[in-house]
């Protein structure tokens, strides 16, 4: 794009979405012709009434002080003799509400456009129309429009010129790099609910982010107004407050011709769909359709066992992703927050990287990462972040270490370099940063934490576990650390000073939390939790937590010969807590892990078919169709959780898609890109049979089986290139290639589960 001239309208209507035109004859024969477009909010572009491109909500989110992007469109064929161009353009993220107070025009006042469209002419020449003054604004039919308070549009509204418009501030623009976002599924109403309060529900069956579109015909200036809700409330009656500030609705104004609505410079994350108002008495639900909008992301990964409950539960991990994978990785979709938590993405990157090819959503957030990161090399709670908001910079173990992860999670599962060498820089200043923090070089002991948020080992109200923060600060800075010489290794650098550091954070992290081959019991504590997250413990964390020894074994900061007992440990802890786990968004993700490593896969399968809160199977039982932000956000007595943090759509406990693939079925990583790979499964009677796929980029494995009378059957298929050590319950070992490998065990004896070839 050569001219980058930004406009703005000469008058500002707070909240409404304004539109750019210019009005422009071509004379002479045009044998391409493009235009470049972008703004500060959303916009939709049109040429000649017609929509460009197969997006929306373009140009998406990034952090817009340092980049914005902007799209191409090839319009050659659109263009005629007469042109009307138009951009009209919503206060979206940048100028709306957004954030976690919902901060007002978080990186402008008032909605700006950018343009430029490039003629080339039959003889080579080329010229250019660009927004500038002779520009015209009108307003538009969307009155309002807000990411977190809905939508107005009025097909009755009288659009007025507001005049030419004016230079406006510039923003550093960039080529789109993100994934397109798009219209992904369409899901019809399943059902229309009165409640027993009396009001009309329209249910769409699925928990999605997207929005409701309607076609319609009534009289003039007749209102449809939505609400939108994920789950209804015990008495069956419509619920939204745990949407908090963003629980406003949609409304559309009809002009009494037949109408099509949707909205288009924002969209809600919802099930049910209350009429507030509609104007006829019976509803046609036909009208009505659910349009589920993500970034575009191939499928990779597939997962069906014989157990209905464990489909629901991987269903509602991949609809989680879909909701929460809108062109930046959020925690949700639905309150006024759906933010980039750098915590909640690292969590959840592995299982997403499995389930769909997710290689061009990260290029463009890890950008915007390594464009927000500090000077000092800390890496906030939130990307992109411009709200300066206390909750949201915290730098803290577990978030920031999004830094690491990310980046090493998916140059293993796609063998691409270029995560490693775009980040490393990054990578290493987030370890500098914690390294250089407080007096002890080898020890995280300060600073605001999330901790292990919302583990259930504090007390019922408490947002942050008991385990001792400084003990998880330090393993993630052990396990970043470790990170950060491994990319090293496959970058080719020298990382002799990295695998010193490495070696004694471990060292003083075993000197500091640990006796005997085991955690302290009882820790300093050190952290300070802002008010209003206060957790309801004593003045001291604990170190022997079902967190803190998964975090030890799968982080590897123990003794081969320490593993045995502290797996024990791991066990009676959970056998303590009625065979359940107390862990939160730092220990779910590794505790199956942890257990399966140490060969306590009956464990960890009791776990994972545990259904009394908290579980995993608890939100299937209650009627999930995404992961919930709580365990037991519906509470056993179908009361809630406290409405100021309570989502139904929040995708980071669905990482146990990455155990479900991995040892379930147990496709493992051996090289990147799964060039060389092992084939480990752990077959569970409860189950009956298992059986994933994953499009890697080295070719479609698969991993199944099933049992039959006395019999398991394992079939696998290594595609071409792929060296798979195949590795039985039984103690059998093969080293294969392509093909399919087909097994078959014998049962000898009920109780041991002893199985022979
Ligand atoms: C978000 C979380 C996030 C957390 C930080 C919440 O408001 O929804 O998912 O990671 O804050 O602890």
């Amino acid at each position: 794009m050569k001219s980058q001239n930004w406009i703005k309208s000469p008058e500002d209507i707070e909240g409404a979405v304004l539109t750019f035109r210019k009005d422009f004859e071509i004379k002479s024969s045009i044998k391409k012709a493009t235009l470049h477009a972008s703004c500060l909010g959303i916009y939709k572009a049109t040429l000649n009434g017609e929509r460009l491109g197969g997006q929306v909500l373009t140009p998406g989110l990034t952090c817009y002080g340092d980049r914005i992007q902007f799209n191409s469109y090839d319009v050659t064929k659109i263009l005629c003799e007469k042109n009307t161009l138009e951009i009209s353009v919503g206060p979206g993220w940048a100028v709306g509400h957004y954030g976690p107070r919902g901060k007002y025009h978080p990186w402008g006042n008032s909605v700006e456009a950018v343009a430029e469209l490039e003629l080339e002419s039959a003889d080579g020449s080329v010229s250019y129309i660009t927004t500038d003054c002779t520009w015209q604004v009108y307003t538009n039919e969307v009155i309002h429009s807000d990411i977190y308070f809905g939508e107005t549009v009025d097909k009755t509204a009288d659009i007025k010129c507001l005049g030419n418009a004016i230079p406006a501030k510039s923003f550093p623009l960039v080529p789109q790099i993100g994934a397109d976002i798009v219209e992904n599924e369409i899901l019809s109403p399943i059902e229309l609910i009165v409640t027993p309060k009396g009001e009309k529900v329209i249910d769409f069956g699925q928990n999605i982010t997207g929005y409701v579109s309607l076609n319609i015909k009534g009289n003039s200036k007749d209102r449809v107004v939505l609400s939108f809700g994920e789950v209804l409330d015990k008495d069956g009656n419509f619920y939204n407050e745990n949407y908090r500030k963003a629980a406003e609705p949609v409304i559309y104004v009809l002009s009494g011709e037949e109408d099509s609505f949707k909205p288009t410079y924002t969209f809600q994350g919802f099930r049910y769909v209350r009429l507030d108002e509609y104007p006829f008495d019976t509803v046609d639900l036909d009208g009505f359709r659910a349009i589920v909008v993500h970034s575009k992301m191939e499928r990779t990964g597939y997962f069906t066992c014989g157990n209905d409950r464990i489909n629901q539960l991987y269903s509602n991990i991949i609809w989680g992703q879909k909701g929460n994978y809108l062109d930046i990785p959020t925690d949700c979709p639905q309150r006024n927050e759906r933010l980039g938590w750098t915590g909640d993405a690292q969590v959840f990157c592995r299982t997403a990287a499995i389930n769909f090819d997710v290689r061009q959503f990260f290029k463009k957030w890890l950008g915007d990462l390594r464009a927000e990161q500090r000077s000092n090399g800390a890496v906030l709670g939130v990307c992109p972040e411009n709200y300066n908001d206390a909750y949201c910079t915290r730098i803290s173990a577990g978030w920031g270490d999004a830094a690491t992860i990310i980046p090493w999670t998916l140059y293993e599962i796609y063998n691409d370099k270029s995560f490693l060498a775009e980040n490393f820089e990054m990578m290493k200043k987030w370890v500098e940063y914690v390294r250089g923090v407080g007096d002890e070089e080898y020890l995280w002991l300060t600073g605001y934490h999330y901790g292990d948020w919302l583990a259930m080992d504090a007390g019922e109200d408490s947002y942050v576990g008991a385990t001792s923060v400084d003990l998880v600060a330090t393993a993630f800075y052990a396990y970043s650390t470790e990170l950060v010489v491994k990319a090293g290794h496959v970058l080719g650098q020298d990382m002799s000073e990295y695998e010193e550091l490495y070696k004694n954070i471990v060292k003083r992290f075993r000197e500091y939390f640990m006796e005997n081959g085991m955690p302290k019991e009882k820790l300093p504590y050190t952290e300070i939790i802002t008010k209003g997250n206060t957790a309801i413990v004593d003045k001291e964390r604990r170190g022997i937590t079902q967190t803190a020894i998964s975090l030890i074994l799968h982080f590897n900061l123990c003794l081969p010969e320490e593993r045995e007992t502290l797996a024990e440990k791991l066990c009676e802890l959970i056998y303590n807590f009625d065979g359940r786990m107390s862990t939160g968004f730092l220990g779910t993700p590794y505790i199956l892990h942890a257990l399966s490593e140490c060969g306590k896969h009956d464990v960890a399968y009791n776990l994972f078919f545990q259904n009394k809160n908290p579980s995993w199977l608890y939100s299937v039982d209650h009627g999930a169709t995404t992961i919930w932000e709580h365990w037991n956000g519906i509470k056993e007595d179908g009361s809630f959780w406290s409405v100021n943090m309570n989502s139904f759509n929040h995708y980071a406990y669905g990482c146990v898609a990455e155990w479900m693939y991995g040892t379930v079925c147990g496709v493992q990583i051996l090289d990147a890109g799964y060039k060389r790979i092992r084939l480990a499964p752990v077959p569970d009677k409860r189950l009956g049979f298992a059986k994933c796929a994953i499009e890697t980029i080295s070719g479609r494995i698969e991993s199944y089986w099933n049992y039959e009378n006395d019999c398991i059957t394992y079939e696998f298929t290594v595609p071409d290139g792929v060296v798979a050590d195949i590795a039985l319950p039984n103690g059998f070992c093969q080293t294969v290639t392509q093909g399919k490998h087909t097994f078959c065990l014998h049962l000898l004896n009920e109780n041991t589960n002893d199985f022979c070839l």
